[in-house]
């Protein structure tokens, strides 16, 4: 998604800010754009598609000035043209903005109908107009700001530049995230603690409304009803080491090594090993009372939140509801009061999940959060709090804050259990140990990635690929499709294996490989008569088992992939990593980027 720099500084700030764009590549974006103050005027340098463009620009063109604001820009209202990027000014006033301003289109015709020309096809630009016009009519950049931000409907993160005031940075939030940070002699502001990282370890995080004014020594904040308000200095701990790339040749591969160690990461939180007992970061937070669990969330997270479903309802027998978060809240839900709806989310951010987390609260939900970024609007609206401690994730393919998601929802089953009277004390003893055996088993799976490379140069040919498993495994094999089609291109779908018959069968030909997820143990043997009703049909399949499931049934696949033998509540975990590397390499046969898929944005926050 589209990510924001400003700094104000004593010295040129343009290659700082380039700098800091780059930090904000894995957000994914289409164009980018700087603007300074300098010489008593705006200018601007913007350019369509990656970073690099925008260097060359400056590189022809540089930029001085001790302001400036930047932007990558992932596009929503128009095409990503140099016109559309990012700083979007007048001759006074310059803006860059995350969100969507959804009554842009009046306000655009009344700025028109008043004789203001515009330049780009975007909702962002009426920004800089209207604060233009009160700046043209006298008043100061405070007050401009003050007036403008009541008129802009929708979900926004600002900053702002004055030709006339070379030492202010003006930003404002709602619905988008935004942060300052607290320099030597200098401020900034940053979508995110990760786009400040080089610059700053102190990080003031805004409220919802809020709006703030930067000089280069003072940072003074209004909350939504303009009032002064004190918002805490926080030590970020970001640190510029966490997003590089090691060693690796992409984030995604990096990412999907870490797992083992971020799981147990994770895992820490949740389990007592001294006595092998289940714990939550809010021990004394009531699961009791809880009837009905509702599950919303979008993409990868949804995924785990629908392996989520089956846990809660085979170890807690409490009902579970599951949507996507954007459709969620309209679809006009029935929630009765005292449930607990559970919001799961990478980033915190995710606009639709955000909304229907606010919508749930309305419906007199408990709201629990599963959630990467601690600090994101989510996490800060939660009852329970339940961190997953992934470290941040660039790739734009989740990975790694997939598996640590797994992780905190069969703790935060087997938790609901307990409190449910349904887990004995031995039970209880079980399921830390399964648990606790999973960073070892993820280690073992990615023994297997040469086998893997070798059955993802045959996958690469596919005109298109199905994935199909039962139980867990069906929203496994979603969640495959969704990786694989998300950086390699390709076709893909995912099905419950028993649903094959029931149409996608007729696309079985030699070219669509099939990818049957099929851990041995209760649901084997029926996923397995699945498989061959695609192979009797010349369906190639590649079989994903554990040693024996692959000598039951591995002969006649086109190839097999051998995981560990683990208990079934840690296989969704250990299976992630095969359906993982499979679509990686893909990719990197097909010469994709990898990192930062066409199209995709990292943290989506646009509805
Ligand atoms: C897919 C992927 C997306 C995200 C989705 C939700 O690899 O990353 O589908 O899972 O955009 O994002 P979060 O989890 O940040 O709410």
């Amino acid at each position: 998604m589209c990510g924001i720099i400003g700094i104000v500084g004593h010295e040129d700030v343009a290659e700082r800010l380039l700098d800091g764009l780059k930090r904000l590549e894995y957000r994914g974006y289409d164009s980018a754009g700087i603007a300074t103050v300098h010489n008593n005027a705006i200018e601007r340098r913007r350019a369509s598609g990656k970073l690099g463009n925008l260097a060359n620009v400056l590189e022809t063109e540089p930029l001085s000035g001790a302001i400036g604001i930047a932007h990558t820009r992932w596009a929503t209202h128009g095409g990503p043209t140099i016109n559309n990027a990012h700083p979007h000014a007048t001759d006074k006033v310059a803006v860059v903005h995350n969100g969507i301003i959804e009554n842009f289109k009046p306000l655009r015709e009344a700025l028109i109908a008043r004789g203001r020309a515009f330049t780009s096809e975007t909702d962002t630009e009426v920004v800089a107009h209207l604060i233009s016009e009160k700046v043209e009519a006298g008043a100061d950049p405070v007050e401009a700001v003050r007036d403008v931000l009541p008129q802009l409907r929708g979900a926004f993160a600002l900053a702002i530049l004055f030709r006339d005031w070379p030492d202010l940075l003006i930003g404002a939030r709602l619905g988008s995230p935004l942060v300052v940070g607290v320099g030597d002699g200098e401020t900034y502001l940053g979508s995110d603690a990760l786009a400040l990282a080089s610059l700053t370890q102190r990080i003031i995080y805004l409220e919802e409304g809020d709006w703030v004014v930067c000089s280069r020594e003072e940072v003074q904040i209004f909350d939504q009803a303009n009032q002064p308000v004190e918002r805490a200095i926080i030590q970020s701990g970001v640190d510029g080491e966490l997003i590089s790339k090691g060693n690796h040749r992409h984030y995604m591969i990096k990412e999907i090594y870490e797992q083992p160690i971020v799981v147990a990461q994770t895992l820490r939180s949740y389990l007592q090993r001294i006595d092998d007992t289940l714990t939550l970061p809010i021990p004394d937070f009531d699961l009791s009372a809880i009837r009905r669990v509702t599950i919303v969330a979008c993409g990868t997270s949804f995924y785990a939140g629908m392996i989520a479903r089956y846990w809660f309802e085979q170890f807690a027998r409490v009902p579970v509801d599951l949507d996507v978060a954007s459709e969620f809240r309209y679809r006009a839900p029935v929630i009765e009061p005292g449930g607990l709806a559970l919001f799961i989310s990478q980033s915190g951010e995710t606009a639709d999940t955000l909304a229907a987390l606010r919508h749930a609260r309305k419906e007199g939900q408990k709201i629990a959060v599963v959630v990467n970024v601690p600090t994101s609007s989510m996490a800060r609206e939660a009852d329970l709090l339940l961190p997953t401690y992934a470290g941040p994730e660039i790739g734009v393919a989740s990975t790694k804050a997939f598996t640590c998601q797994l992780a905190v929802l069969a703790a935060l089953a087997a938790n609901l259990a307990r409190a449910k009277g349904r887990l004995t004390p031995e039970d209880e003893h079980a399921v830390v140990k399964h648990l606790s055996e999973a960073p070892a088993a993820l280690n073992a799976a990615l023994a297997y990635e040469d086998t893997i490379k070798g059955v993802a140069a045959d996958v690469a040919m596919a005109r298109g690929v199905l994935y199909l498993g039962r139980g867990t495994d069906y929203p496994l094999a979603l969640e495959g499709a969704l990786k694989l089609k998300e950086i390699s291109y390709i076709h893909a779908e995912g099905y419950a294996a028993g649903e094959m018959k029931h149409g996608p069968i007729a696309l079985i030909d030699e070219n669509v490989p099939v990818i049957v997820i099929a851990p041995s143990g209760r649901l084997f043997e029926k996923t397995v008569s699945n498989m061959q009703e695609v192979q009797a049909r010349g369906g190639k399949v590649v079989l994903i088992s554990d040693y024996d499931g692959i000598q039951e049934a591995g002969s006649g696949c086109l190839a097999t992939i051998t995981m560990p033998k683990v208990h079934p509540l840690i296989a969704p975990l250990v299976y992630s990593v095969p359906v993982q590397l499979l679509a990686y390499h893909v990719a990197v046969t097909k010469g994709t980027d990898v990192d930062q898929p066409r199209n995709l944005a990292k943290s989506v926050t646009v509805e």
